[in-house]
């Protein structure tokens, strides 16, 4: 991390108050070099407090915009409203804007992101919270598969992330918009730290866009493999995993995104594993890593605007039949 004796903290205006933006405060108020400078929310809710004090609150992001010069945007809103708020931003701050995943919810909305680059620098000001690809068995696989090439490519990747929305009803789509939207970013930005992801094969929105089945392809150390992604708001727990074939080698590993555990195996032998001491919620072990990358004079790719755009060509496109 980049060592900021002497500079000044960075001044966020968070933007949306609900379930996320907990994490983001919880991460914040760790940060010596960030304080909170406003919050934006249309809809009436409790103070927030940070670090014991009460930062000025505004209904609308124009309002808090009029009065205040943050070097941070934290857009954690609905899905649906990323878009419309990133532009705003951009046009009446110079803040670098971190947005919440998706960055966007349909094509059109990134190609108008993409248009306003010249002008407002979207490349250099724009970031996106793929905070999957922060996860610590996440990390530990990635570490693992550069480290023994022998394995081969990887092969074959299925992964299932649950969510229980079904018990948020109608809200969930409001806030998420499906469970392909909502997990299948999640998915694809996760498995960009180990494939070259290639295209979407095929996709399938079930029970009213609750659930997915997709297909994506992929690149690895110069051989195709395929992805099978399973997400669902059908249950009334939260679960998380993936699993990758080395086809060539035998090796498969197992990382459960739930509980941040992972193993890898070669029939009946056991070739490493992972675990943590339980001590850090997943959230939290997921941003705080993204944030130290971000406030850091080189924050990961994978939070920049071109990584958000290639997934996002991948996520949203519309597979020929097969
Ligand atoms: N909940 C999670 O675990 C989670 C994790 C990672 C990312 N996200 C992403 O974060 C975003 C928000 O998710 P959430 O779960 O916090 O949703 P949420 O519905 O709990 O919170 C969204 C908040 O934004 C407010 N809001 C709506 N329009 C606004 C506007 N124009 N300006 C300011 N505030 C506005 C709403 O009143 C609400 O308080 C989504 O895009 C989601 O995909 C959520």
């Amino acid at each position: 991390m980049t060592d900021r004796v002497g500079v000044e903290p960075v001044r966020v205006g968070l933007v949306g108050v609900g379930v996320i933006a907990e994490t983001h405060l919880a991460v914040l108020a760790e940060r010596p070099d960030a304080e909170l400078d406003f919050t934006v929310d249309p809809r009436p809710a409790g103070p927030v407090v940070f670090r014991g004090a009460t930062p000025s609150h505004y209904g609308s992001l124009a309002e808090a915009l009029d009065a205040h010069r943050p070097d941070l945007l934290v857009l954690a809103t609905p899905t649906e409203t990323h878009a419309e708020l990133t532009v705003l931003a951009l046009a009446r701050s110079k803040a670098r804007i971190l947005v919440e995943k998706p960055l966007v919810h349909d094509l059109a909305s990134l190609a108008g992101l993409r248009d306003l680059d010249g002008e407002t620098g979207v490349r250099e000001r724009v970031f996106t919270a793929h905070h999957f690809a922060f996860s610590p068995e996440v990390d530990w696989a990635a570490e693992l598969i550069a480290a023994h090439p022998e394995w081969g490519p990887v092969t074959a990747v299925t992964s299932a992330f649950y969510d229980p929305y079904v018990l948020r009803g109608p809200e969930a789509f409001a806030s998420y918009v499906s469970s392909w939207t909502d997990s299948g970013v999640n998915q694809l930005s996760m498995l960009t730290r180990f494939v070259e992801l290639t295209e979407l094969t095929s996709a399938r929105q079930l029970d009213g866009g609750a659930s997915a089945w997709c297909t994506v392809a992929f690149r690895s150390r110069g051989e195709d493999g395929t992805a099978r992604l399973r997400s669902s708001w059908l249950t009334g727990s939260s679960s998380k995993e993936s699993s990758l074939v080395f086809g060539r080698s035998g090796v498969e590993m197992w990382i459960d995104h739930t509980a941040m555990t992972g193993f890898a195996a070669r029939g009946g032998e056991l070739v490493a594993a992972f675990g943590n001491d339980g001590r850090t919620g997943r959230k939290v072990a997921h941003y705080r890593p993204l944030y130290a990358s971000l406030l850091s004079d080189r924050p990961d790719p994978v939070l920049g605007f071109d990584a958000a755009a290639t997934i996002t060509a991948i996520h949203l496109a519309s597979p020929a039949p097969r």
